[in-house]
Formats: C-alpha cells, structure tokens, sequence
C-alpha cells in the first residue's frame, strides 16, 4: 500500500526547504527523482544521494519562463527515462508587504511562480501519465488557500487558486487514474518564514495560534506527501490535506 520502490517523480523547488525534505524522503522510498529549481544548488544535488540507493537528478530551469519550463520538463523526463508517475509542485514565492505597495511586477511575479506554472506542468505531467493510466499530482497549498492571511494578498491569492486548480484538474483527470490533491502547509520552520520567525510581535501571535504548540518541520510535509505519492491514496483526489498543527481547525 505505500511501496513507491521504482516510482519515478519531477519535484520542483526541490533545491532547498519543503522540496528537498520531499527529495530526500522519496529518495529513501526508493524513487527516481528529477529535481527542477532555478538555484544553482540543484547540479549538486545528485551528489548528495546514493544513487545505488535511487538516482536524484538536477534540472536547472526558470518556471517563470515558459520556454525554460517546457525544456526543463522534457530534460527531467529524459532523465527518467520517459516515465513520470509523480510531479510534486513545490517552487513557491512569497513577498510580504500591504496590498497597497504591492507591484504589478511582484503580483504576476508570484501568480505565475505559484499558479501558472503549476498549471503548464501539470498539464506535461498529466499528458504522460494519461498513457501509462496512472499518475499522481501534488500541489503545494497553505493554510491561507483557505484564510485570507495577512500583507500577503498576492500569495492568498495565488494558493487560494491552487485549491481551485487541485479541484479542477482533478474533476477532469480522476478517469484517467490520475488523483491530483495539495497539500496545505501551516506555520513551517523553513527559511520562508524567517522574517516572521524572528518578529518579536507576530511570532508569539503565531505560536498562540497553533494547537499543536509548535512549528512544523519539512519532514511534517513529507510524510504526508508519500502517503499522497502511494497506492494508499488511490481513492483521495480533488483535496487539500493540512499540515498545519491544528491551525485550520480552530
Ligand atoms: N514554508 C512554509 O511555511 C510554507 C507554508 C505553506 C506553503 N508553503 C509552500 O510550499 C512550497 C515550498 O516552500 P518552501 O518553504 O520550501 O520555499 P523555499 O523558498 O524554501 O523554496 C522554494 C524553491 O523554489 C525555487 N524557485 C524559486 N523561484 C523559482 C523559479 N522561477 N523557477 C524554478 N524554481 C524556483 C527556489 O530556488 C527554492 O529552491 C511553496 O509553494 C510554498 O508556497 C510553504
């Protein structure tokens, strides 16, 4: 039920934070990874797993560019060899600051990091998968896909679209055995949240909020993100799962 030994996955965003506790975790299950990230960290990223083990492989590529996100796809599905049975969506921008000082730039910045391009790969990913009849799709979400969070209007709105999209693409691809779900990360202990991690007014306010009574982890993400990855979840599509501690609960 959660043998994923053989599976082969394209995780993006998977040279640092919540992408590359998925890397790291799926690599241990034993499954093939390409990892596509615009960091430079990500041609090194092979060396840091035993490839005896499960091969991980970088693909360097910009998802805000449409043409490098197209070439960046079709090299990582080389690299498996033509298989793609997983795609986790996690490259994700953030910017906080008040709706009134936000750009247009910063708005389509983070609408087409966070939405558009998940849509295009979505679609590449799902054009493979619909051929073998199977396929699972992971979207990142946030707690705030659902809340309307705070100073980050442009980020509500792009994992508010998520949650949409999860749904969406879900209705239409459940037939070709494809489940596509988000996952909806809480307050997570990541570089992301530095700035509020280190705000001596909104960190408390945070912390208060959490039943769980502290922050989550990468791996707190990861493990949910097999389970989404695994025959387990072979009948759970069109959802978003939170790992949030209790936050949306309350
Ligand atoms: N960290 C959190 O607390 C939290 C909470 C809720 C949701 N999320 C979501 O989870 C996902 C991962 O978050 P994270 O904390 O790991 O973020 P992160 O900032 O640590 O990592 C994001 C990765 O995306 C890559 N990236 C950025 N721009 C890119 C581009 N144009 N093309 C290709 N790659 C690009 C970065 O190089 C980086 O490796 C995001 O979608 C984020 O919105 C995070």
């Amino acid at each position: 039920m959660f043998n994923l030994r053989g599976k082969k996955a394209i995780i993006t965003g998977g040279a640092q934070g919540l992408g590359f506790s998925m890397v790291e975790a799926f690599h241990q299950a034993g499954v093939e990874v390409a990892v596509i990230d615009i960091s430079d960290n990500v041609e090194s990223l092979a060396a840091k797993f035993n490839e005896k083990a499960a091969k991980v492989h970088g693909v360097k590529g910009n998802l805000l560019d449409m043409d490098s996100l197209q070439q960046s796809f079709q090299e990582a599905l080389e690299k498996l060899e033509g298989k793609v049975d997983i795609l986790i969506n996690s490259a994700g921008l953030i910017k906080r600051e008040p709706a009134f000082d936000v750009s247009l730039e910063t708005w389509h910045r983070i609408l087409g990091l966070n939405v558009t391009a998940v849509f295009e790969l979505s679609r590449l990913a799902a054009a493979e998968m619909k051929k073998q009849g199977s396929g699972k799709i992971i979207n990142m979400g946030s707690i705030v896909s659902v809340l309307g969070g705070y100073n980050a209007v442009a980020y509500s709105t792009s994992k508010g679209a998520i949650l949409q999209l999860t749904k969406s693409l879900s209705n239409e691809w459940a037939a070709y055995g494809i489940q596509v779900n988000a996952i909806a990360p809480g307050y997570m202990l990541t570089t992301m949240n530095t700035d509020l991690m280190n705000d001596p007014v909104r960190a408390p306010q945070v912390e208060a909020r959490i039943p769980a009574k502290r922050w989550g982890t990468p791996e707190d993400v990861a493990g949910v993100a097999l389970f989404l990855a695994a025959p387990a979840s072979d009948y759970v599509t069109g959802t978003l799962i939170p790992v949030d501690g209790g936050v949306l609960g309350r």
